[in-house]
């Protein structure tokens, strides 16, 4: 876990250097007031326009609050700091990405932070980046086929997938238990990874006739090998892909429930990709009179989540703290804006280059946790939920 004061010692060490410009688009007055700003910064009343930027963050949209986490704790994070960095959306658009990118470019950006929207889409933007001489971070999400990322921050995402299928395994007993595979987006290389680390764990226990898959002929086609091409992957996922959209995922939960038989229900197994998807996936299962009880997984402790987990209508979710990734991205920024190399612990290859990488850990929650992970370790506050004990 990056630590607080190494996170607010880089953040003063940025100030003295005043390599992290405070700035502002015209629009957003800067939040800090302008005696916490360093001393050498262009008085309050000048022109926010005048000022330049020095870091940029490109986050892929809006309409998940996994992402508006990340903007939170960006901002917690900055205006602890005392700065203002912008913050763009790129609305599930990769040309809007790129318009992102370019007016971060224009504006005199030294790093970019981005998550891209589509991962290999995302490489344009970033070699633009390059050639303008901007540093490019990826964030949690790989931008791929491209030499111009120069870091990438993320979680252990291998993790993520199994920790997702133990808990699965965990709460299966018997044979012949039915298994609902759903996956995200395609375009995410991510999608990819989570999936890897669940095939791993489930794979040996679809072989030992503990599940049996019921949503997939791709999966059960190759369910009798232990790992996985990326193209067998593909496979899969193409077939299961929630594209990480609720309504796709409600109406592919649907489908599948309508295609299979009272049989293939009972006590089922869903793995379900995040947590966005897990509650929509849910609800079709809930709503489904065969179904006599659910075990779903998901990931991210999104509010709407940790309430579902607290009413029983979610099984678990892989807590990742945004607030360890945001100190990484920072931590590389300040390393990256000062001509040096950010710490790295292995890298990750992008199809092209291995690009130097920091995982940080993921931890299961379930009704059993909920309370002391996230609302003890204050995440999350109590009053945010109703029905915690
Ligand atoms: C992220 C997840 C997120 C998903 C959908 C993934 O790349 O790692 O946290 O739920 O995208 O936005």
């Amino acid at each position: 876990m990056f630590k607080k004061s190494v996170f607010y010692s880089l953040a003063v060490l940025l100030m003295v250097s005043g390599l992290l410009l405070s700035a502002c688009a015209p629009a957003a007055p800067a939040a800090a007031p302008a005696e916490e700003k360093p001393a050498e910064e262009a008085p309050a009343a000048a022109p926010a326009t005048e000022e330049k930027l020095a870091v940029g963050i490109v986050l892929p949209t809006k309409d998940e609050p996994r992402w508006i986490q990340d903007e939170t704790r960006f901002n917690d994070a900055l205006t602890a700091a005392g700065y203002d960095v912008e913050i763009l959306f790129s609305q599930g658009d990769s040309a809007k990405e790129k318009d992102n990118v370019e007016s971060l470019i224009a504006k005199g950006v030294k790093v970019i932070v981005i998550c891209p929207q589509d991962g290999t889409a995302a490489a344009a933007a970033a070699e633009a980046a390059n050639e303008a001489g901007v540093k490019v971070i990826s964030y949690d999400r790989l931008i791929r086929d491209t030499d111009a990322v120069d870091y990438y921050v993320t979680f252990d995402s291998i993790a993520v997938g199994a920790q997702q299928a133990q808990y699965l395994v965990d709460n299966a007993t018997g044979t012949g238990n039915p298994l609902y595979l759903y996956a995200g987006a395609a375009s995410d290389n991510n999608a990819f990874i989570f999936f890897e680390g669940a095939w791993g764990v489930l794979q040996p226990k679809i072989a030992d006739g503990t599940f049996v898959i019921k949503n997939s002929s791709e999966a059960i086609a190759l369910q009798d090998k232990a790992t996985l091409t990326r193209d067998e992957q593909a496979a899969i996922i193409g077939q299961v892909t929630t594209n990480w959209d609720f309504n796709t995922a409600k109406n592919l939960a649907e489908a599948n429930l309508t295609a299979t038989t009272a049989a293939d229900k009972g006590v089922v197994f869903i793995l379900a990709p995040n947590d966005g998807t897990a509650r929509a996936i849910a609800d079709a299962f809930a709503a489904d009179t065969d179904v006599s009880q659910y075990f779903v997984s998901g990931q991210d402790a999104e509010k709407a989540s940790v309430q579902y987990i607290i009413d029983g209508k979610q099984s678990m979710t892989v807590w990742k703290d945004v607030r360890t990734l945001v100190a990484d991205a920072i931590a590389a920024a300040i390393a990256l804006l000062e001509g040096s190399e950010p710490t790295s612990k292995g890298a990750y290859n992008n199809g092209v280059i291995d690009v130097p990488a920091i995982q940080s850990a993921v931890v299961t929650v379930d009704k059993d946790n909920v309370k002391a992970t996230l609302i003890d370790g204050g995440y999350y506050e109590a009053s945010e939920f109703t029905g915690l004990n």
